[in-house]
């Protein structure tokens, strides 16, 4: 077994080299001092020497001096920086190889083997022993080929471990082969440094695949998390949940399908709101009527009462409900007609003082009962291209209303006039006015301002939602104007 004695103060350091010296197979003795090294190395059979420069007692230059007096045996030199390497490992101390401290244990064991080695395979004049060369015939590849006439080089397998090149070069005098000069050179050291850049290699594949596996990873997650959660919305939304919206930072295609996403899915909700309320308030306005007839009629049926003026009172209260139940269907029929934009529209060239006259000469009656003055005003005489059925009942609506809410001895007036290009048409009323909280409200279908006194003049809330609809399917549009206690304007512009 080789034995490598190990020489330095430091305690710890000698204790962890041993260590895996030891495990290397290598037998390990130790000193901490000059003088125990020399000690030891006089008792003992030493193969190679692990020796630090600054030793208490002797120090290291001199304990490789006394060594080296006796015998070759091998000597790596533990140096610190700056000291004079040349002169340790140099002919004057002939040290074999240093070691600059700190140093990696792996690369002094590796030295050591080298060491070893350079020591069995190239051994010093005085020790060659050239005995077993004789009457031995050379046989080697190199050889043979040198002999022929080429240098050669070649790699071998000596035992387990150990690599050697051998290179063989033929000798020549008058251009014949005279001899050949044959060089044997371990090469472990060479394999030994390609197989750890090897290693460091695969290590170094390994770790980029990872790197880049999660980095990819996480770039594709960077990229889907928006499709999925778009995704997921689209499920909820499917489900009947319409309240979905998804975040839209990213100004890219992404950010700007999120966007599109949101307003869909808002409308849709708003839609659906509107829906909801439209069927409740639909259904309510319907049965308040049907309530009444269905009392009306118990009430009949149940009585014991003769008295045919009590069931004309009765059967008249049932007929004006009917009127209402009616008029809320035709309504609503209208709305739901328009809504759907079944309704076409014709435009005609019409004369406007036509229809205007048309209008006021139908509600005539109910102004005069109601003793309304109804007047109209009409500048020009314009000609614009209408729908003269859907303008008719626009209207109606307009000055049904404000006869309806204008107190007896007040007037309502219907104008016409060319403005800007646009063909005005006004109706005005000195009525009881709309509270300016209410005015962006009663194009609302259902919407009263008032809603006991509405039902009494049998108000259903759809007219101006009629209006609205009307106007928009006309492309012109509807603006109100109101003065509480002094009277309304409803202005209505269709552009040609
Ligand atoms: N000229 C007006 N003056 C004062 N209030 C008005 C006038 N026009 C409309 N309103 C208010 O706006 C509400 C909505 O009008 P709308 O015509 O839509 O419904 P309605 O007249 O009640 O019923 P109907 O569907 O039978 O017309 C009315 O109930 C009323 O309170
Ligand atoms: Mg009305």
């Amino acid at each position: 077994m080789t034995t490598v004695l190990v020489v330095d103060d430091e305690q710890l350091l000698v204790k962890g080299l041993k260590r895996s010296l030891e495990q290397e197979g290598y037998k390990v003795l130790t000193a901490h001092d000059g003088f125990a090294a020399v000690e030891v190395f006089g008792n003992e059979k030493v193969d190679l020497i692990v020796l630090d420069i600054m030793l208490p007692g002797l120090n290291g230059l001199e304990v490789c001096s006394a060594v080296r007096r006796e015998k070759n045996t091998p000597i790596i030199m533990l140096t610190a920086k700056g000291e004079d390497v040349d002169r340790i490992v140099g002919l004057e101390l002939g040290a074999d190889d240093y070691v600059v401290k700190p140093f990696n244990t792996r690369e002094l064991i590796a030295r050591i083997r080298a060491v070893l080695r350079r020591a069995q395979t190239g051994p010093r004049e005085e020790d060659v022993d050239e005995s077993w060369l004789q009457n031995r015939q050379l046989r080697h590849r190199e050889v043979v080929s040198a002999l022929a006439g080429s240098s050669t080089a070649g790699f071998h397998r000596l035992g387990d471990n150990e690599r050697v090149m051998y290179v063989a070069v033929p000798v020549r005098q008058d251009k014949a082969v005279q001899g050949v000069v044959m060089l044997v050179v371990g090469v472990n050291d060479i394999y030994e440094t390609l197989n750890q850049v090897a290693a460091r290699m695969i290590l170094v594949s390994v770790l980029s695949a990872l790197l880049a596996a999660v980095l990819s990873l996480a770039l594709a997650g960077v990229f889907t998390r928006p499709v999925n959660r778009l995704t997921r919305a689209v499920r909820h939304m499917e489900q009947g949940r319409l309240d979905q919206r998804v975040p839209t930072r990213s100004e890219d295609e992404l950010g700007e399908l999120a966007r599109a996403f949101n307003s869909m899915s808002s409308r849709l909700e708003q839609t659906e709101r509107h829906r909801r309320e439209f069927i409740a308030n639909a259904s309510h306005e319907l049965r308040s009527p049907l309530s009444s007839i269905k009392a009306l009629s118990q009430a009949l049926v149940d009585s014991g009462e003769k008295d045919p003026a009590m069931y004309r009172e009765y059967l008249r209260d049932i007929d004006s409900e009917m009127d209402r139940l009616n008029r809320l269907v035709e309504n609503l029929l209208q709305l739901a007609r328009m809504e759907e934009q079944e309704l076409q529209v014709h435009k005609e060239e019409q004369e406007v003082a036509g229809v205007v006259i048309h209008v006021a000469d139908f509600m005539e009656p109910l102004a005069a009962a109601r003793n309304v003055r109804l007047t109209t005003a009409v500048s020009g005489r314009p000609v614009w291209p209408l729908d003269r059925d859907l303008v008719i009942r626009v209207l109606f609506n307009l000055v049904d209303n404000a006869i309806r809410y204008t107190p007896a001895g007040g007037e309502v007036r219907i104008e016409a006039e060319v403005r800007r290009r646009e063909l005005v048409l006004r109706v005005r009323d000195t009525g009881e006015g709309i509270p300016e909280a209410d005015q962006e409200h009663v194009f609302d279908r259902f919407y009263r301002v008032d809603k006991a006194r509405s039902m009494a003049t049998g108000g259903t809330g759809l007219g101006l939602a009629i209006v609205r609809q009307a106007v928009g399917l006309h492309g012109g549009r509807i603006t109100v104007e109101s003065i509480p206690g002094k009277g309304t304007a409803f202005e209505i512009c269709f552009p040609k």
